[in-house]
Parts: structure tokens; sequence; C-alpha cells
């Protein structure tokens, strides 16, 4: 492997470390303001997290598109110039924005709240990463599977999506508090279908190499599931504009839309494992595990925005901790568990040694084990809190949250065994990327 490849994997796993442990005391600000407050306060530990969870997605998800591509399209020596400016600025930005926020200077919007003037580096460096991506794709003549397309749509609709996300900057649509919000979500909505165009399209590519069943990707199937992956980028926001006046059509076609794509992926993913041959399986058994856990992740997500989609049930689900219990369900549940899946592939994790192997397998399952009651405890505080402020009615925040408290004090405590698992996982990792033969470039 490439070193600027390695330090990007590094850099990134780096990121998830971050993402858990600013998430860890975010939720402990969250229930102690008055000792968190003095040195840092939740409002500064929240963009923190978020923004190091997003970071996470968008580095690991491109890590891996740079380091498959290079196989699949330019199965010779690829420019790694290109490559290289794309990971140089992006993490050097990322250092600027974390540093921004531990200065306290904010100015941006939800999810990248930094000053908005980074927003700009960040898109030059993404136009390193189409450059890099895009040209090869153009120069290679061979037949390419629908991963291929999945990640070539994902990395063109971010762009797309993150101009969009910073609209706001253009005074016309500040004009209108209602335009500008509008706007924000529905830019929000779609750069999650963007990035999940290239996390499920490595899902795909890693099935394929496990399984060594090229079909996977090509066919009617896995065309449908593009497709509907495309709609959703496009039309699946309609769910996240819920605070702005839209009809009732838009956001329950959205609804319906963003179901049928997690459809999709549980099928593919329960065929591919009920095909699979006991001896492939056990060769890449973390992989495996990992996209397994990502098919659990699936099917427990799904029920959940199946129920918050009936009517009498988004009445108490809106605002509330039922909504990050559906944000971080898919983006730990999913996105990293794929993503650990294919940061094992390309690390070659299974080569390691037994108790190597051991030990990131115990680490899986306490994480597995974790996230459940984590989980689960912000739907019992997000149904809670519905219920006794739209039900029962009650006014002040203090008494609707009284019963609330102790189950966010739970999923506090879930929180550790479950930060401490992936923080494992994740040094493991970045100890075998760092003693890893380097590639002369
Ligand atoms: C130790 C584990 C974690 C803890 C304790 C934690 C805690 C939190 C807290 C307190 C919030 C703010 C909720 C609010 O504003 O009401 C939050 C939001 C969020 N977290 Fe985590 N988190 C953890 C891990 C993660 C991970 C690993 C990811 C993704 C990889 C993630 C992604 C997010 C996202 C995307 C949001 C925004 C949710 C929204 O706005 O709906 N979190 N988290």
């Amino acid at each position: 492997m490439r070193n600027y490849l390695r330090l990007y994997i590094i850099s990134a796993l780096f990121f998830l470390a971050a993402t858990l442990i600013f998430g860890l005391l975010a939720s402990w600000a969250f229930l102690y303001p008055e000792t968190y407050n003095k040195f840092l306060p939740f409002y500064q530990l929240r963009p923190f997290h978020v923004s190091a969870a997003l970071f996470w997605i968008i580095s690991g998800a491109t890590a891996g598109v740079l380091f498959y591509k290079n196989g699949e399209l330019v199965p010779g020596k690829a420019n790694p110039i290109t490559e290289k400016l794309f990971i140089y600025t992006w993490l050097a930005t990322i250092v600027v924005i974390f540093a921004c926020y531990a200065l306290k200077k904010f100015g941006g919007r939800e999810y990248w709240e930094f000053p908005p003037v980074l927003s700009m580096p960040l898109l030059v460096s993404w136009l390193f990463l189409i450059a890099s991506y895009f040209i090869p794709i153009v120069k290679s003549t061979r037949d390419k599977p629908m991963y291929i397309w999945m990640w070539g749509t994902g990395i063109f609709f971010f762009m797309i999506t993150f101009i969009e996300q910073n609209l706001w900057q253009i005074p016309w649509f500040r004009y209108s508090y209602l335009r500008e919000v509008t706007v924000q979500w529905k830019a929000n909505g779609s750069l999650v279908g963007s990035w999940n165009q290239m996390i499920y399209g490595t899902s795909l590519y890693l099935m394929v190499k496990i399984s060594g069943n090229e079909n996977i990707a090509r066919g009617k199937t896995v065309f449908m599931f593009y497709m509907l992956g495309l709609t959703n980028l496009m039309f699946n926001w309609g769910h996240h504009i819920y605070n702005v006046p839209t009809a009732s059509w838009i956001r329950d076609t959205s609804y319906v839309i963003s179901m049928t794509e997690w459809i999709f992926l549980l099928k593919m993913i329960h065929d591919f494992r009920s095909t699979l041959e006991d001896i492939k399986r056990l060769k890449h058994l973390i992989t495996y595990r990992f996209i397994i856990a990502s098919e659990v992740w699936v099917f427990f997500n799904l029920l959940l925005t199946l129920a918050m989609s009936i009517p009498a049930i988004n009445r108490y689900t809106h605002g509330t901790h039922i909504t990050v219990a559906h944000s971080m369900g898919a983006t730990i549940g999913i996105n990293t568990m794929i993503l650990l899946g294919s940061f094992s592939y390309m690390l070659g994790i299974d080569k390691m040694s037994e108790s190597f192997r051991k030990n990131i397998i115990t680490n899986y399952w306490i994480c597995q084990a974790s996230l459940v009651v984590f989980w689960g405890c912000l739907i019992v505080a997000g149904f809670l809190k519905g219920y006794r402020s739209v039900t029962l009615n009650i006014k002040t925040f203090q008494e609707v949250m009284m019963p609330v408290m102790p189950v966010l004090k739970a999923f506090s405590w879930a929180a550790i065994p479950m930060a401490i698992s992936l923080i494992i996982i994740s040094g493991m990792y970045i100890y075998r990327a760092g003693t890893m033969k380097a590639e002369i470039e």
C-alpha cells in the first residue's frame, strides 16, 4: 500500500476515535452541564463530535474508493499526484477545522459548523478526488461493474450537494429563513445519499471479492439497487425537512424511497451470505463479520424508520432522541460497520496472527452488545419525551425530562464499552497500517 494512502487510512481511524471520545464527553456534558460548562460545554462538544463523525465516514469511504479503484481501473501504476493533493488538502483543512472549534470559532451550519471560508479548501480538495477517480475511468476500456458506477455517483453528487449545502452563503438564500432551512436540510439529506452510494458500493465490492462471484455486481438486481440508491440520493431528503411546511405526500414518498433502498441492501447481503461457501467465509472472517453486522443494523434501522413513518407514532418522535437514534443507528450500525469491514480487507487483518484476530472479534461482540443498549436507550428516551410532552401535555422541560434522564444516563454508560471496543479495534488497525510493508511509489 502506498504511504500516502496509509496515512489517510490512519487519519480516518483517528477521526473515528475522536468521534467516540467527543461523543462520550458530549453525552456526559448534556447530563452534567454545571460541571462541563466550565471547560468543555455541550455546544462546543457537539460540533466536534458530529464533524469528526462526518469526516470519519467520508474519509473512510474515499480511502476505500482510492485503494480499490487502483486495482480495478488502473491495473498498472496510477498517477498519485491528484490523489496526494486530495488527501493532503483534505486532511490539512480538517486539522484547521478542529483548531477553529477548539478556539470556539464557529459560523457554519448544522454538521458543518466551522467558519464557512473553510468550505472552499474542502471543495478544492474534492475536485482533486474527482480528477483522480474520473480520469482513469474515462481512459479505462474495461467493462465496469456496478460498484464503479456507485463510487463515481457518490463522489460526483457529494460535490453537488456540498455546494448546495453552502448556498446559504449567498445573501438571497438567507433573506428567507424558510428558504435557507429548506435548502440546508435538503442538501444534508442528499449528502447522506452520496456517501451511502460510496459505502454501499464498497460493500458490494467486498461481497464480490470475498465470494469471487463477479455476477453479484452485474445484472438486473444490482442495477435496480443502484437506481434506487440514485433515486434516494435525489429524493429521500423529503423526510429531512419535516420542520418546514411541506405537503405530506413529499415526506411520505421519500420515506418509502429510503426504505426500499435498505430492503434491497438487505436482500443483497442476505443472498451473498446464503450462497457463500464456508472456506471463503473463513478466509475473510473479520471483513465478513462486519458486513453481516451491517445487515443486522439495516434490519433494526428499517424497523425503526417504519415505526417512525406511522403518523400515530411520528407524533411522539419529532425532534426527540429517536431522531438521534435514527442517525446514529445508521452511521454507526451501517456505515461504520461496512467501513471497518473495508479497512480490515485493505489492511489484510484476516492474515494476522490468531491472537490479533481473536482480540478484534472479542471487541466486535462487545461493540455490538453495547450498541444495542445504546440505541435502545435513545429510542426509549425519545418515546418517553414525546409521550410526556404530546399526550400528557407537560409544558416545563425539567418536568418532561425527569424520567428521561435516568435513561440517558444508561445511554451514556452503554457508550463507554462501545467506545472502548471501537477504539481498541481502530488502534489495532492503526498498528497494522503503521507496520505493514510500504509500497515503493
Ligand atoms: C461513544 C459513543 C457515542 C456517544 C456517547 C455519542 C453521543 C452523541 C450525542 C450526545 C449527540 C448529540 C445528540 C443531540 O444533539 O441531541 C450525538 C449526535 C450524533 N452522533 Fe454520536 N455518539 C457516539 C458515537 C457516534 C459515532 C461512532 C457516530 C458515527 C460514526 C456518531 C454520529 C452522530 C451523528 C451523525 C450525530 C448527529 C445526530 C443528529 O443530529 O440527528 N456518534 N452523538
